[in-house]
């Protein structure tokens, strides 16, 4: 559509209060309106069918001025965007970013108040922002509530979060709309720190299905100098208003102008694979920023770090997680502390001689007997390591063996802290060459009464991947806000947690079997996980008897996880001596390629299953990851995705006869086949499993 069309449109109508826009496929159509009111208003639909409801648009100032009502259309303008780029890392080597624009400038008929409303339309969805332009006359302003609406056309099906402002380590509730209630729900699930001020409030990337088989997703991209945007719910109206994270005095975000918000994006399809396949929140951010990127690459780890978690190790020296022992007496080793330098030697040995790139120590720092719990302020300084390990020594014999270590710091949520350490904390991990750090925020933040998801955290977050940019190292952070595609801005900022990850299954309910296949629609679009799979050892009660505690999958869905879980960071999360124990299904994870060509999702369901195949950057060999949730599937892949008049082995790693995931979750089998892009395969998944195949080209 060109400005010619929008003239036209708009004679033929006589008004310029309504502008259309559609989707390059011509399937996805958003309208534009002021109403009498003067109140901005946008409807979408699919294929001809209504899929979003007229819903309200603006924001609220804490000034009085209320940017959400009394326009008028100044002009509009559109365009047309097409452009491929290259991600340094990802799942495909070539994105294309194509959609349609319309800016549509509007003033405030009294107040002389400018605002833009920017929409992109892609061939997946609508995606909009509000712009202040410069020339309004209070450059300085603050957000006190925006008051965008998603209006849904029906009762649908929903994957929902509870709008936590500290958390999202939850696992996802699949209820209609009308039954979000988070009063309703067992929040005994292992979550430390939860803050929950409504029931009826959820978090994004919100997924959603219509009864009439349309999939919709609804979330944000280029969250930066901005808070996470959560969703109220009404559940008789069907009807979502966006709700701002606020920070210790109850303000939202305070911009100046010229300024943005980040992008609020609706997705529809009626083919779930395209929804997960969207590469559309990554289109939305800017590009990198960062020139030389000869130093971003894929991580594939180990880690001191499940034996915590199974709790036969720990992470404080003294093993005593108990502050008033160090403050009364010189702390003594208890003879359980994981991050020693001969454990570390053991983990470095194994990562050398499986390939691995790079060993994560956790607890090799001072600071862990009281690290979270008590609103301390300096707990951590990230450069004194306790009198057990040897940074010296360990750096030395990790250099000789050809492993680069990778640094942990976790903050408890102490980020003043963290702040006043970090240029010293990076010097440290220069000189001893570490390329890499894994941040966590346990624990409520200081500056008190700040939450995790509001505008100073958000800045925080990314204030950090820019300055170790700034150092050429790479970032991994935990208990971060999800992240939104800030990535494509600065690729160092190589995975996040940001959602409930494997170390749940160690020490509370766990993990939904259903749970990783629903990552993908909603947590995965804004970036890459680290997630920590491939745990053997399923039960934790070969640690202790008494445990009742267990990873909720098949061992062959754990190897499937490296693949439907898409991250350029990958942790090989058990212990080396399960590893040990089963050397063949190993070999999966010492193949599989965490930088690829192309990915395909072949099949997709969310919250039932997943297919995905992707073939590596480097290489003509292809990998396959096919999941399902608490129920056996059986189906069947037709390999035409492989190149032809090429030959491959392939070997399948799946569960076997009598695999399931509560009841036999160890049982796997391999083997080989010789196939081609005419063969096909048939897989069988058992309740709670997975098949992982490698496709290695031969000639
Ligand atoms: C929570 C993180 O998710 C986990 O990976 C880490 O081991 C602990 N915090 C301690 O930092
Ligand atoms: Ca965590």
């Amino acid at each position: 559509m060109n400005k010619l069309f929008v003239i036209l449109f708009c004679f033929v109508f006589t008004c310029v209060n309504a502008q259309q826009l559609q989707s390059p496929s011509k399937d996805i159509v958003v309208d534009f309106s002021l109403d009498d009111q003067g109140e901005p208003t946008y409807q979408i639909m699919y294929k001809g069918k209504e899929v979003l409801k007229p819903s309200k648009m603006g924001v609220l100032l804490k000034d009085g001025n209320t940017l959400n009502k009394n326009f008028r259309i100044l002009d509009v303008e559109t365009s047309t965007f097409d452009e491929n780029w290259t991600p340094v890392l990802g799942e495909e080597a070539v994105i294309r970013n194509h959609y349609n624009q319309m800016t549509v400038h509007l003033e405030q008929k009294e107040s002389d108040q400018k605002m833009d409303i920017v929409f992109k339309v892609y061939d997946e969805g609508v995606a909009f922002r509000y712009e202040f332009p410069f020339e309004n006359k209070a450059h300085y302003f603050i957000i006190s509530d925006e008051t965008t609406e998603f209006n849904l056309t029906g009762n649908h099906k929903t994957f929902w979060l509870p709008g936590d402002y500290d958390s999202q380590e939850y696992n996802y509730n699949e209820t209609k709309f009308s039954d979000i209630d988070i009063s309703k729900i067992d929040r005994n699930n292992g979550i430390a720190l939860q803050s929950v001020e409504s029931n009826y409030r959820v978090q994004t990337p919100l997924m959603l299905k219509s009864d009439d088989n349309l999939y919709l997703n609804i979330f944000e991209a280029a969250v930066n100098n901005y808070p996470v945007m959560h969703l109220d719910v009404d559940t008789e109206n069907y009807t979502l208003t966006s709700n701002l994270v606020p920070n210790a005095i109850g303000d939202k975000a305070y911009l100046r102008t010229p300024s943005t918000t980040p992008w609020r994006t609706f997705m529809v399809s009626d083919d779930a694979r395209d929804i997960v396949g969207s590469k559309m929140i990554l289109n939305l951010n800017e590009p990198n920023k960062i020139e030389d990127t000869s130093w971003i690459k894929p991580m594939k780890y180990i880690g001191i770090w499940w034996e915590m978690h199974v709790g036969i190790a720990t992470w404080d020296y003294a093993g005593s997680q108990n502050a008033q022992n160090s403050l009364t007496k010189e702390l003594l080793p208890s003879g359980k502390h994981g991050a020693t330098t001969e454990n570390t030697k053991r983990y470095i040995d194994f990562a050398a001689k499986h390939g691995f790139d790079g060993v994560l120590v956790e607890g090799w720092n001072v600071g862990w007997e009281d690290w979270f719990g008590n609103w301390k302020e300096d707990v951590f300084d990230f450069l004194t390591p306790y009198p057990d390990f040897d940074i010296e020594e360990v750096h030395r014999y990790a250099k000789s063996k050809g492993v680069k270590m990778i640094m942990h710091h976790e903050t408890s949520g102490s980020v003043g802290n963290y702040e006043r350490h970090l240029d010293r904390a990076m010097d440290l991990m220069k000189k001893y060459d570490y390329p890499a750090v894994k941040t966590g925020y346990v624990g409520r933040i200081i500056p008190r009464g700040e939450y995790h998801d509001g505008q100073a955290m958000v800045n925080h977050f990314n204030f950090v991947a820019e300055r170790m940019a700034d150092n050429q190292l790479m970032v991994n952070s935990h208990e971060s806000t999800r992240p939104t595609g800030y990535h494509r801005t600065y690729p160092n900022y190589i995975a996040a947690e940001a959602a409930r990850g494997n170390e749940f299954n160690a020490w509370s309910n766990g993990n939904l079997p259903s749970h990783e296949t629903v990552l993908p629609f909603t947590r995965l679009l804004g970036g890459p996980m680290d997630y920590t799979p491939g745990i053997f050892e399923i039960k934790m009660s070969a640690y202790d008897p008494t445990k009742t505690e267990q990873v909720h999958t098949t061992l062959a869905k754990q190897l499937a996880l490296y693949v439907t879980l898409y991250s350029p960071l990958q942790m090989a999360a058990d212990l080396p001596e399960n590893y040990e124990k089963h050397l063949d299904a190993f070999q999966f994870i010492k193949d599989v390629p965490l930088d690829w060509k192309t990915s395909k999702y072949l099949e997709a369901e969310p919250g039932d299953y997943l297919t995905v195949v992707r073939k590596d950057k480097n290489s003509e060999n292809w990998f396959l990851g096919a999941i399902t949730d608490e129920y056996p599937r059986k189906t069947e892949i037709p390999l035409d995705f492989l190149s032809p008049n090429q030959t491959y082995k392939a070997t399948i790693y799946q569960d076997g006869k009598d695999a399931h995931w509560e009841k036999n979750p160890k049982s796997y089998t391999i083997k080989t086949e010789t196939v081609t892009n005419k063969s096909k395969l048939k897989l069988t998944l058992a309740a709670g499993g997975g098949t992982a195949i490698s496709f290695m080209a031969i000639n």
